[in-house]
């Protein structure tokens, strides 16, 4: 086995290749002055099962792992497992409205074309998992994110929307706490309703989690109903970090007291590493 990490994921393919004591595999990655991409394999693949690490955003990285994945495939790799930490697009995952592109299932049957296995983490939806057309795995990342609450002493987790409950609801079964959820409704890309509820969060460590942060208005809604109600303490915490625009701003304006995500997306927020899960996978579905 041999491991090769695009530019989106070199740090999380250097720890698989830790964890699991195998060689990675350098690249030579640099851009022609029209700003189209080069890149070259610089260590010999052939006969080899090689795992290509490679989150899909932003999307310079989709044209990346396509890139890869070809150079790949003519260096002779016998096998080839795309880990993708991120999956892009996975939340236009239907047709919202006629004429538009379902996105996901796009990027999933191009991934799937030079791909033997596909593993992703916490996908937006499960259902993104039977767009590839290779066999594809999901794993999540709740139970690492959970490890790093238990120092925080959450007394509730709460999701921040009915969709999140699961996801909640296995944090907290870890966490050996409460849970609860919100009614969210997204008015627009950027503006989010939060329903009022009666949270019983007085005086308590409330730990919010979600898949995704991206804008950081579903999350800021949530801190600011939870601080309403008097929580002594708000974690804010997800899978995949994208903090687009002044997220982080907005989460610390509405009172956020940490901010965690993992390493799905670099960030300085990137306090929870996914290579461990990311090795436990590539061990059960071994080919
Ligand atoms: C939506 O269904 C997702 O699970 C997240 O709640 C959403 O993507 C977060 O977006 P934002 O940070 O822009 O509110």
């Amino acid at each position: 086995m041999k491991i090769i990490g695009g530019t989106a994921s070199l740090t999380t393919a250097e720890d698989l290749s830790k964890l699991l004591n195998e060689p990675l595999i350098k690249t030579e990655v640099k851009r022609f002055p029209d700003g189209e991409l080069y890149l070259r394999i610089l260590h010999s693949v052939k006969h080899e099962h090689v795992i290509v690490v490679q989150t899909t955003h932003p999307d310079e990285c989709i044209i990346e792992l396509f890139f890869l994945l070809d150079a790949l495939k003519r260096a002779g790799a016998s096998t080839i497992t795309s880990v993708i930490p991120y999956f892009g697009y996975g939340r236009q995952d239907k047709q919202f409205k006629e004429g538009e592109p379902i996105s996901a299932q796009a990027l999933a049957t191009l991934i799937s074309m030079n791909s033997d296995q596909i593993i992703t983490i916490d996908p937006h939806k499960e259902k993104i998992i039977d767009f590839f057309t290779t066999p594809a795995y999901s794993i999540s990342a709740v139970e690492l994110i959970s490890d790093y609450l238990k120092e925080k002493k959450i007394d509730v987790v709460l999701a921040p929307d009915k969709g999140a409950l699961n996801r909640a609801r296995e944090a907290a079964l870890l966490l050996h706490c409460e849970v609860d959820y919100l009614e969210k409704t997204r008015i627009d890309g950027t503006t989010i309703r939060i329903t009022p509820k009666s949270l019983d969060v007085k005086n308590k460590h409330v730990a919010i989690i979600d898949d995704i942060i991206s804008t950081g208005g579903t999350m800021a809604s949530a801190i600011q109903e939870l601080k309403k109600q008097q929580a002594s303490k708000v974690y804010v915490s997800c899978t995949h970090g994208l903090f687009a625009g002044n997220a982080i701003e907005k989460l610390r304006t509405a009172g956020c007291d940490e901010i965690i995500s993992t390493d799905t997306i670099h960030s300085s927020f990137s306090t929870v590493k996914i290579a461990s899960v990311i090795a436990k996978a590539l061990k059960d579905f071994s080919r």
